[in-house]
């Protein structure tokens, strides 16, 4: 495995890589790597002949006040982990190589990016867009493997990549849970023990909204309503976000099922103590 810091060296191994007639399969990560990140990986190298993991801590997604500096790094434990897995090359440039003081171009995906976490965190998806495209030019990968986790994330990025004509395959892979169900996240290490221990709230009430609108003859927005009580009267869950009940295709709104509803997305992200977490799941009707 091969450690690159910079654009043109990346970009000469991918120049090779592909006269060779070879694919490269992309996963694109802010590292301090999880199983959830390994799967991803094992997915590349299941469908691609070469791997490269990107881990480079994307300054222009987060918010003046949001956790940038205190974010999780941990190189060292990453390329381990990715040598095991048979990376074959990490991409890890620093700042000041992915973006020059003057950077002035952003990607956005209007609409998409106003809603759900979007509308919460309103340069998040500019940013995370910017970079993925960033990423896109230089590697010049055949497929990219994208987490279902941050649904709305992989829903932009497809967006992205139809609206600009991006030659590329984008894949989602089913999210990584721990044995209790909290879908993993580098975010988790942030949790106290107390609060690890309460933030499997998120992902029950996603599992009582299911069985309820698999089951129940209530109205939609009673449900949404119930979800949000039963999240509230968790003390450690310090704000609500969103807890939403969506087309999984378009996200727009789902307020009633019609005949023609066969499959809905409920969202949800809240504070966990001082921890952002989001979590999601697809239902089939
Ligand atoms: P990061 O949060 O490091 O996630 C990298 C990839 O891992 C994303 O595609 C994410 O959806 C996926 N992932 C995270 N947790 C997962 C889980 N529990 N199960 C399955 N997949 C999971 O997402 C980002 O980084 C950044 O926004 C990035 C796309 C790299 C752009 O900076």
């Amino acid at each position: 495995m091969k450690v690159i810091k910079t654009k043109p060296e990346m970009q000469a191994v991918s120049e090779k890589i592909k006269k060779d007639g070879k694919s490269i399969g992309l996963v694109p990560t802010m590292g301090y790597l999880h199983d959830g990140h390994v799967s991803l990986i094992k997915r590349s190298k299941k469908d691609c002949d070469y791997t490269v993991l990107t881990v480079f801590v994307n300054p222009t997604q987060f918010g003046p006040d949001e956790d940038f500096n205190k974010y999780p790094r941990d190189f060292n434990r990453d390329s381990k982990i990715a040598e095991n897995e048979g990376v074959d090359y990490i991409f890890n440039p620093d700042t000041g190589e992915m973006y020059s003081e003057n950077h002035s171009t952003y990607v956005n995906v209007e609409k998409l990016d106003k809603i759900m976490c979007g509308k919460f965190r309103p340069v998040h998806f500019k940013g995370v867009c910017t970079i993925v495209l960033k990423l896109f030019n230089i590697i010049n990968p055949d497929a990219v493997f994208f987490g279902k986790k941050d649904y709305q994330q992989l829903a932009i990025i497809k967006k992205m990549v139809e609206d600009l004509d991006v030659c590329v395959e984008i894949a989602g892979c089913e999210t990584v849970r721990e044995p209790d169900g909290l879908a993993l996240s580098s975010r988790n290490k942030y949790l106290t023990k107390e609060e690890r221990e309460n933030a499997i709230i998120l992902y029950k009430t996603i599992l009582f909204a299911e069985n309820e609108i698999k089951n129940s003859r209530k109205n939609l927005p009673e449900i949404k309503k119930e979800c949000i009580e039963k999240l509230s009267s968790n003390k450690f869950v310090k704000k609500i976000d969103y807890f939403d009940l969506r087309d999984p295709e378009n996200l727009k709104e789902i307020k009633k099922i019609k005949s023609g509803t066969n499959s809905m997305l409920i969202a949800s992200a809240v504070y966990i103590g001082e921890t952002r977490l989001i979590d999601n799941k697809v239902v089939l009707l």
